[in-house]
């Protein structure tokens, strides 16, 4: 006998990434999106189904897809990253990716993973409960996915570009966004503005997805509470908040209940920023949405903002993190390793490069870098996943160091220059099939302090402590939540601080490790795991597609 909804459910699918104009903040460009869309297609599943993609590049650049949060069990070979898990999509070519969902339920994305072409290619992935299951909460009326982005108006690849020549931070986005428009503050924007309208009494789940290149943001609508009922794709226990901060690459699932006047309210977002010591590149500008009541009312003009923390609240940035806890009920297991055998430490740095005549746009005239254990990643021209597979030598070294190789203040204001300077290396870790690993990620204050989210691919983890300052590995694990953590495959590093995190190595592949910061990707805050496969075969990496792109 078996059950139908327990077969893995087949739906056929496709994405065209290709190029389409667009107009904000009064002016046109060309971008590249998915299916003409901004933001792109939703893809709705449920739990534990696959989902078989077509992907076409129509576009005129290499390209790859993410699933931001799928595990894909076994199967990382369309997980998407490039020159980790695949080459790219070469324009006029196609690549039929798999979504394996497993565990994951609640909310997560997908986007481009190559260059910064995720400013514009990336959409949301809804997952629903199994048939005959149900949410932990009470159903709510609509469900509405709040997409924040960033805008620039020139091509964002183009920023990039510059940023490395240079050697400086890339500009700034000139607008931040949600679903795709920047609002009533922002200059031929107000005809644009994303309403939500909602009828007094109900209750709207809110699927609210960081796809920023770089900015954390502080999200809020005005005289309005939030519940957080999930987060990166996993039930939590409900949290209620006036704000929430939402660090790039994570989602949010929240109940807002219609209990207010009828009137109009605005929903905004703002960054959430340490202002670097040698300069402070960040949109400080405030994206907004209308909160609409339907029914017969004067509305008070203009709509109430929501209040906001300060951009450089560090202290209101990890509210939420603070409160965080899964449910961890009967049906909703938490399987924490109560012990680990893999003790890793890694710290996330930022770093710089001399230059000649010190000429560089970077922290005085240096050009700006970053890395993880001091090793500033350069990445291959095959992908790490193939060259593993095959045994193709000279592509990637295993040593990436278990603990960074100078230990000092992590944390110290005044640092010796000496610490900014990074090696390089394609470097990963190798782990044992079901090690029981535990990470420290720790900020560091060499060059500049800053908050880092850092993304796992292949994994959710449990975040079971975090906390400012540098981590103490004898007191600060007898303070490690081992009973509800929240289960997350985002978390951000606190500005001169730490998170500890913990998952069992059981889901073989090569697995990206890196900073959704977009440009602390781009200098080097990343690295990978190569999980081995276990005995059983049902323990093994599955074999990979036919139509893998050549690299
Ligand atoms: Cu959301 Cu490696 O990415
Ligand atoms: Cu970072």
């Amino acid at each position: 006998y078996f059950f139908w909804d327990e077969v893995a459910w087949l739906t056929f699918n496709w994405l065209q990434v290709k190029e389409a104009s667009y107009t904000r903040l009064c002016s046109t460009k060309n971008m590249l999106t998915v299916n003409g869309q901004f933001p792109g297609p939703t893809i709705y599943a449920k739990k534990g189904e696959t989902i078989i993609v077509d992907v076409y590049n129509r576009g005129k650049e290499n390209v790859t897809i993410h699933w931001h949060g799928v595990t894909m069990p076994r199967y990382p070979w369309t997980d998407g990253p490039e020159y980790i898990t695949q080459c790219p999509i070469q324009p006029g070519s196609k690549f039929t990716q798999k979504i394996i969902l497993s565990t994951e339920e609640g909310t997560l994305w997908w986007h481009a993973h190559s260059d910064w072409t995720r400013a514009t290619v990336h959409g949301a992935i809804i997952i629903y409960p199994k048939n005959g299951t149900k949410y932990p909460f009470h159903k709510p009326n609509a469900e509405v996915p709040i997409i924040l982005g960033e805008w620039w108006k020139r091509d964002v690849n183009e920023v990039r570009d510059e940023g490395l020549a240079t050697g400086a931070d890339p500009n700034s986005s000139d607008a931040l966004l949600i679903n795709g428009q920047p609002g009533d503050l922002y200059p031929c924007s107000k005809s644009g503005t994303f309403k939500l309208t909602v009828d007094h009494g109900k209750t709207y789940l809110l699927r609210i997805i960081n796809a920023a290149l770089h900015e954390a943001l502080f999200f809020a609508i005005a005289k309005h509470k939030m519940t957080v009922v999930g987060t990166d794709g996993s039930y939590t226990k409900p949290l209620t908040r006036d704000y929430i901060t939402i660090f790039p690459g994570q989602t949010f699932d929240v109940l807002l209940e219609a209990n207010q006047r009828p009137d109009h309210y605005y929903m905004a977002a703002i960054t959430y920023s340490v202002a670097p010591k040698y300069q402070d590149f960040y949109d400080n500008t405030t994206t907004t949405a209308i909160v609409q009541y339907r029914g017969y009312y004067t509305p008070s003009s203009p709509p109430s903002l929501p209040d906001l923390p300060a951009y450089n609240d560090t202290d209101a940035s990890v509210q939420v993190m603070a409160g965080l806890r899964s449910l961890a009920d009967a049906e909703h297991p938490c399987d924490v390793p109560l012990s680990t055998n893999t003790n890793l430490f890694y710290t996330v740095s930022m770093n710089s490069y001399p230059c000649v005549n010190n000429s560089c746009g970077g922290a005085n005239g240096t050009r700006f870098s970053s890395s993880i254990n001091n090793i500033s990643f350069d990445f291959p021209t095959i992908d790490i996943l193939e060259a593993y597979y095959y045994n193709i030598s000279g592509v990637y070294g295993n040593n990436f160091p278990s603990f960074p190789p100078l230990v000092f203040d992590f944390t110290y204001d005044y640092l010796p220059l000496v610490y900014q300077l990074p090696s390089t290396g394609t470097e990963v870790r190798v782990l044992e099939y079901n090690s029981t690993v535990e990470i420290v990620l720790q900020d560091t204050a060499v060059l500049a302090e800053t908050h880092h989210p850092m993304h796992l691919h292949g994994y959710s983890f449990y975040v079971v402590g975090w906390g400012f300052g540098n981590f103490d590995e004898n007191r600060d694990p007898l303070r490690y939540n081992l009973v509800d953590p929240p289960f997350q495959n985002t978390i951000s590093v606190p500005s001169k601080g730490w998170v500890a995190i913990r998952f069992e190595a059981s889901n073989p592949g090569v697995w990206f490790l890196h900073c959704h910061v977009e440009r602390h990707l781009t200098w080097g805050m990343e690295t990978a795991f190569i999980v081995k496969n276990g005995k059983h075969p049902e323990a093994q990496m599955l074999p990979p597609p036919s139509d893998m792109p050549p690299c």
